[in-house]
């Protein structure tokens, strides 16, 4: 909620967002979406990214975010 409430108070007309979150088991919980509506003139780049906290902490994880990012 509170980047939610940092969003509506922010203009991001123009300003390329890329939705990434870790979780632990919940996914991006739609809020890549919500992300959407709360800013309608900014560029959503990607799909969004996310992966488990634990996975994270992985070599296995830290791969995963690097192909991620080379393919933005
Ligand atoms: C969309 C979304 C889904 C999340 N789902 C979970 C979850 O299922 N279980 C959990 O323990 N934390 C969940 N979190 C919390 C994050 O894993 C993380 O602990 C939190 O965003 C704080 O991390 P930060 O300080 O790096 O932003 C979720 C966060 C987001 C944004």
């Amino acid at each position: 909620m509170v980047v939610y409430s940092f969003i509506e108070k922010h203009d991001f007309s123009g300003k390329t967002v890329v939705p990434f979150n870790t979780h632990e088991g919940s996914g991006n919980a739609g809020t890549y979406e919500t992300l959407k509506s709360l800013m309608p003139g900014a560029i959503l780049k990607g799909d969004g990214f996310n992966m488990t906290g634990s996975m994270a902490r992985t070599e296995e994880g830290i791969k995963k975010l690097d192909d991620w990012l080379s393919g933005l």
